[in-house]
């Protein structure tokens, strides 16, 4: 008989030792299933005495309930332990630590190519011209017509266009912001001083070119103004965008809506002048076209040419913020990665 009890007080010692070295309540539980379960070592072993004398079975059993009181006391206090340990670290995790600093969110700012049109915007304001706008699904009649580009005439190719298919009529994704000039001059009677700001569409895509950019066009129209007013006006912006004694170069040009014509070059930011990879070694850099308006175009608006002369200039932003900032991809514009636009 001692052997009995001493089966039993090995097996209460091993469920012990499973119940104390568990580590989760599933480890508890699984030391309880083999040890003094249902159908646990102990419960096993019972089932092989029931051949003993009653006294015998009797004492057995007694010492076999009492081991499983000792072993199902031990597993409550375990589980306890283990609970409490979890809490424990619960609340180390959602513990918050009030002298943590605070997480910022992320603050923006404006496109750097907003900030160059708000700049040259602002600069002409300065000089007493408003603002005019129009759409960018511009009528094939403003955006070349009017402005002296009739249809199939050659001058048409100096702009890859995007045509419309469109029931209503001839559309176009405009190809400049000289449209508004006919808009304005229609709405409008002399004197005139417009800037007209905006996005322009072109099916041509390169380093330099994006098939969407900006321009700011500016045109005055009024009583005997001269080409002498647009170069004065001409320099007085160039100082204040890129810092006063730039000199400027105006080159003869064409375009079908100005007469005489000009393209403008700035002594060049990089090099000024001696020559570099940016201005191809000529020291000059392009950046923008003008001239006298047309007279044909004020056919178009009703305005009597002996009457009344005007110029117009137009120029491309994103060329500006590159001459800028030293950018030589206009594709970084439209990017957005913010390790480029945050440097602005
Ligand atoms: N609209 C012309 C262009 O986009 C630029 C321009 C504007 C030229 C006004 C002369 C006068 O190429």
């Amino acid at each position: 008989m001692q052997d009995t009890t001493e089966r039993i007080a090995l097996l209460t010692e091993e469920g012990l030792r499973a119940i104390s070295s568990a580590k989760t309540e599933s480890d508890l539980l699984d030391a309880k299933g083999r040890y003094f379960g249902k159908k646990g070592a102990i419960s096993e072993f019972l089932k092989g005495v029931a051949s003993l004398a009653v006294e015998e079975r009797k004492r057995v059993g007694a010492s076999a309930n009492e081991a499983r009181a000792n072993l199902e006391a031990a597993f409550a206090r375990k589980l306890e332990e283990i609970r409490e340990g979890e809490r424990k670290a619960r609340e180390g995790l959602e513990r918050i630590d009030v002298t943590l600093p605070g997480r910022a969110p992320p603050l923006g700012h404006r496109h750097p190519v907003s900030r160059t049109m708000a700049e040259i915007i602002a600069i002409f304001q300065r000089l007493g011209f408003s603002i005019h706008g129009g759409p960018e699904i511009e009528k094939d009649y403003y955006n070349f017509e009017a402005l002296n580009i009739p249809k199939d005439h050659p001058a048409r190719d100096m702009q890859d266009t995007f045509y419309i298919d469109w029931p209503g009529g001839d559309l176009v994704l405009r190809t400049h912001t000289s449209p508004i000039q006919i808009r304005a001059m229609e709405a409008m009677r002399p004197p005139l001083r417009v800037i007209a700001p905006g996005a322009v569409y072109r099916c041509d895509s390169d380093v330099t070119h994006s098939p969407m950019f900006h321009q700011v066009e500016g045109f005055a129209v009024d009583r005997s103004i001269t080409m002498g007013d647009l170069k004065g006006l001409l320099n007085e912006f160039c100082g204040m965008m890129f810092g006063e004694g730039k000199p400027l170069r105006f080159r003869p040009s064409f375009f079908p809506f100005t007469e005489p014509s000009a393209e403008v070059d700035i002594r060049c930011v990089i090099c000024d002048g001696s020559g570099c990879r940016v201005c191809q070694d000529s020291g000059w850099l392009e950046i923008l076209g003008c001239g006298m308006i047309d007279p044909a175009v004020y056919g178009f608006v009703g305005y009597d040419p002996e009457e009344f002369t005007g110029f117009a200039f137009g120029m491309g932003v994103e060329r500006i913020a590159m001459l800028r900032h030293g950018i030589s991809d206009i594709r970084l514009f439209f990017e957005n990665d913010p390790r480029f636009l945050s440097q602005f």
